[in-house]
């Protein structure tokens, strides 16, 4: 297994571990990537000045530089440092943290009657919250959804010609919505009452809001329903006490992380730990190795529902850390009382393998679900 295999690999954990056993980066020379695992070099590297979200010499991936996705990938705060990043994330972050989860757990009540298929309830509902929170009309949401997931194919090492190609007309869509009349309420009234430092990043950051929602959320609304159907003793438990579905959301993000990985490039000689990096040096920061690290969780391999004091890299560490966790979670645990009332759509759930990713594990499950 490689570190970019165990991404989708059915249990990658053991292997973790063994990476693990030494706290300071590898050196992987057949990736040509430093790799991170433990949860004091995960945090070491994630709050490093000189390790940044780009490689200096390709803001843009080149795939994509030239059309309309590339323009929005450009200025996406996940993309930027300095005040590229400061500035929009200063407009979102108390805008998201403000959100009332009474409140959004309505809305996934409300949009959850227009779900049929899994993948509806794993990609199109959480999309379709976060869409309807931003002024989006009940009429377009499926349609941002589908758009959504269009443009985010581009941002994988793995996308075909034909999803660039659909990427940049979703891009370009979705940026048409945006500068029209959406109801300037809900959390879209903050947003547009923010100093963005430039005007031209409020349209991408929305798109940004509606992508970085799209893949994480289905991992992790799929991932919670494996962990149920591989469990039927947590699974009654739950049925039990419904209370308990946050926690178990939260524990699934912990134990099998939707994003499995993110990366960091160096952008001038730096040490971390005992470890010397040179410009342009590459780190893959394995966060779902550092979440089953005992330095951060005790007993780390027990799935625990109510852990004490529980450590969550999933969402990210740093400056660039999720504002979204709090919204994710309350979207997802609404989604799994939802599902947990109707058994009937994922009575088959026990037939998966994983999308294809480099970073994400989102359970695919078989089609006819
Ligand atoms: C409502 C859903 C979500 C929204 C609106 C959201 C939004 C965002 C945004 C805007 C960023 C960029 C922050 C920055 O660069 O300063 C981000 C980063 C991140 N998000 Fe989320 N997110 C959501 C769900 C999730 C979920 C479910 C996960 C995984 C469990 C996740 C994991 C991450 C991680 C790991 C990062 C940091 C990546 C890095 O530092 O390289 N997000 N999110």
């Amino acid at each position: 297994m490689t570190p970019l295999q165990a991404a989708t690999h059915a249990d990658p954990y053991a292997y973790y571990a063994a990476l693990r056993r030494n706290d300071e980066l590898l050196f992987d020379a057949d990736l040509g990537l430093w790799i991170a695992s433990s949860a004091k070099a995960v945090e070491a590297v994630l709050t490093h000045p000189d390790c940044r979200v780009r490689p200096s010499h390709e803001p843009v991936p080149a795939a994509i530089a030239n059309g309309a996705a590339g323009q929005v990938f450009a200025r996406l705060m996940r993309m930027n440092e300095g005040v590229a990043h400061q500035c929009p994330r200063a407009a979102v972050e108390p805008a998201l943290a403000r959100l009332d989860a009474l409140h959004i757990a309505g809305v996934v009540r409300q949009l959850s009657a227009c779900m049929h298929s899994l993948d509806d309830w794993m990609f199109t509902l959480p999309v379709s919250v976060v869409a309807y929170l931003l002024g989006v009309p009940g009429e377009r949401l499926s349609t941002v959804a589908g758009l959504t997931r269009d443009f985010v194919a581009c941002l994988s090492p793995l996308s075909r010609e034909a999803q660039l190609r659909d990427a940049d007309a979703a891009a370009a869509h979705l940026g048409q919505m945006f500068s029209g009349v959406l109801e300037q309420t809900g959390l879209l009234k903050p947003l547009l009452d923010g100093d963005w430092g430039n005007p031209d990043a409020l349209t991408p950051n929305l798109i940004g809001l509606l992508s970085q929602t799209c893949e994480a959320s289905a991992g992790l609304i799929g991932n919670t329903l494996v962990t149920l159907v591989r469990r039927p003793d947590l699974l009654e438990h739950i049925q039990r006490v419904p209370a308990l579905v946050t926690a178990l959301v939260e524990e699934v993000a912990r134990y099998d992380s939707p994003v499995q990985n993110t990366r960091r490039f160096v952008a001038g000689r730096c040490s971390i730990g005992k470890r010397s990096l040179g410009k342009g040096d590459t780190v893959l920061v394995l966060l779902a190795a550092a979440n089953r690290d005992p330095e951060a969780n005790p007993d780390p391999d027990n799935f625990l529902l109510q852990r004490p004091l529980r450590r969550l890299f999933s969402f990210g560490v740093g400056r660039h850390q999720c504002p979204g966790q709090k919204l994710a979670l309350a979207i997802a645990s609404q989604a799994l009382r939802e599902l947990l009332r109707q058994p009937s759509v994922w009575a088959n759930a026990c037939q998966y393998g994983y999308w294809p990713s480099l970073n994400g594990r989102i359970p695919r499950f078989q089609s006819g679900v």
